[in-house]
């Protein structure tokens, strides 16, 4: 198959998935998204915007140390603070990328960067040619290129190749774009562009309209042989391409594209769980692919349809996207030794040995209070243990509640506060709101409430419940998470996680603020 014939997937969960308001990761996080992304198989995986923070520098230089089979990228602006931070963040990396962008949108350019077109391709050159002194594979983007206009495009893009850009990429920002005009737009610039053939492109499409996944088929239809896109379409405002679409779509209509990826689909289903129980950020039951819905048949006609053949009803099969692969793997008589050892097959290193010993003894009560424990079980567990290992500020120790027909509910909750414990007791409309209150009435963060949701973790009613907590203070925004099979407790330990959050320092740039 010819180099034309393979559509690379660049994965940005980590970088504009992480720009979701409230979807911030840790280092420990990342390093097990960046492994679970490689064992699929992801070609590109942009793992943070060095220049952002020293927690994400940190972070992609840790995922660069680990993930060995993909290749890792970090974003920077066109400006030498950028540049230099992305490459020293990337030294470990077996293959290194740097991704480097400017807007190209006559408002952009006039209104956020205030500079001449020229200007703007003289600093895109630059900076592309100073990358290329770092590493070999750099990779151009033209923000808001939806909104760009072509001749300038042509321009820019043409000079970006000669500076040393392998990869060109073209994203509507603002998820403006229809598919018919974003498809068209790929084809003239690939034509019109002289020095075309010296690069791959790429776009990266917002889900503003609902439509970043069909935008980014139509650019492939007419060209495009990268595709950048998240886990569960997670992203800045209403989300990027999701990544299990793109990868589906390809190949289950494979006839239209006639490209393939390197993607193993089989982990998609637990990829995406992954993400969604350290973002905090739930699937919809209905999301495509990896919702709990998204191979379920209700109605009879249906179901008659699929047991006489399954093709009546269903395009794709549930276990080739990874549904089903959730075998119980352990149980109650399970010991340290298969514990440690299931982890690491799931990604999971203990940073200590006092965090390995932490997370066993939870395995041992849960597997007390639960038969049959699921990969899903061991990642909730996983997630606790690992954010209650590092220091933090408050911490839940016990908690007792009361609710009964044609009663208040109430709740008491111990909590400790650097090791201080503090009492409180509160009435609610149920007991999870009861519990809630009384631990915001020690806590006092004044933080709104902005979701509060609840997902079963597996089937069954023994099922951890995992909930996520949304809280809003003076513009920032965190996500809270706990998971326990009594959904009070789970809720308490996920307000504790999202108060802990809020009071994390955070010093945060956002890429696409002006940079030069
Ligand atoms: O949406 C966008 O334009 C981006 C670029 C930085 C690639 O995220
Ligand atoms: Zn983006």
């Amino acid at each position: 198959m010819s180099q034309q014939d393979r559509l690379v997937i660049f994965d940005t969960t980590m970088r504009d998935g992480e720009q979701s308001p409230g979807a911030s990761m840790t280092k420990e996080e990342k390093v097990r998204i960046g492994k679970a992304l490689e064992k699929m198989r992801v070609d590109v995986i942009e793992a943070g915007f060095a220049a952002a923070s020293q927690g994400d520098f940190d972070a992609i230089a840790a995922v660069a140390a680990t993930v060995r089979e993909s290749t890792i990228c970090s974003l920077a602006r066109a400006v030498d603070r950028d540049l230099e931070h992305a490459a020293a963040a990337l030294k470990q990396a077996e293959r290194a990328r740097i991704h480097t962008f400017i807007a190209t949108s006559p408002i952009h350019m006039q209104y956020k960067l205030r500079m001449e077109p020229d200007q703007v391709i003289e600093q895109a050159v630059y900076a592309v040619k100073k990358a290329r002194g770092f590493v070999e594979d750099v990779e151009f983007s033209c923000e808001d290129a939806g909104r760009s206009e072509d001749d300038f495009l042509c321009r820019i893009i043409e000079a970006a190749i000669d500076a040393g850009a392998s990869t060109i990429n073209i994203p509507d920002t603002v998820g403006y774009a229809i598919p018919e005009e974003f498809g068209y737009k790929i084809k003239r610039l690939l034509e019109r562009i002289p020095n075309a053939d010296k690069a791959i492109f790429s776009v990266h499409c917002h889900n503003d309209l609902g439509l970043a996944v069909a935008n980014s088929l139509a650019a492939v239809a007419n060209g495009a042989r990268q595709v950048e896109c998240t886990i569960n379409g997670l992203g800045e405002r209403a989300g990027n391409a999701a990544l299990e679409e793109i990868v589906m779509a390809t190949r289950t209509r494979q006839d239209l594209f006639n490209i393939s990826t390197s993607i193993d689909t089989t982990h998609i289903v637990p990829t995406s769980r992954l993400v969604s129980s350290i973002t905090g950020f739930p699937v919809q039951p209905n999301k495509a692919i990896v919702g709990a819905n998204a191979f379920a048949h209700e109605s009879g006609i249906h179901q008659d349809g699929v047991l006489k053949h399954r093709e009546t009803y269903e395009i794709m099969k549930a276990e080739d996207v990874g549904w089903g692969a959730n075998k119980m793997v352990m149980g109650k008589h399970s010991g340290r030794a298969a514990f440690r050892s299931r982890l690491e097959e799931l990604g999971v290193t203990f940073p200590t040995d006092a965090a390995l010993n932490e997370a066993f003894t939870r395995f041992k009560e849960l597997a007390d209070k639960k038969h049959e424990i699921f990969d899903e079980d061991l990642q909730a567990l996983v997630s606790e243990a690992i954010s209650d290992a590092a220091p933090e500020a408050w911490k839940l120790v016990a908690l007792e509640c009361h609710s009964a027909i044609g009663e208040t509910p109430v709740a008491e909750v111990v909590v400790s506060h650097h090791g201080e414990e503090k009492r409180s007791k509160a009435n609610g409309s149920g007991p999870v709101d009861a519990a809630l209150k009384a631990i915001e009435e020690v806590a006092h963060t004044g933080a709104n409430l902005l979701l509060y949701s609840v997902n079963a973790i597996t089937q069954g009613t023994d099922s951890q419940g995992e909930v996520t907590v949304r809280l809003e203070k003076g513009g920032r925004i965190v996500n809270g998470s706990g998971a326990d099979t009594d959904i009070v407790v789970a809720s308490a330990k996920a307000y504790i996680h999202a108060v802990n959050l809020l009071l994390s320092e955070s010093d945060r740039q956002h890429p696409q603020n002006d940079g030069v």
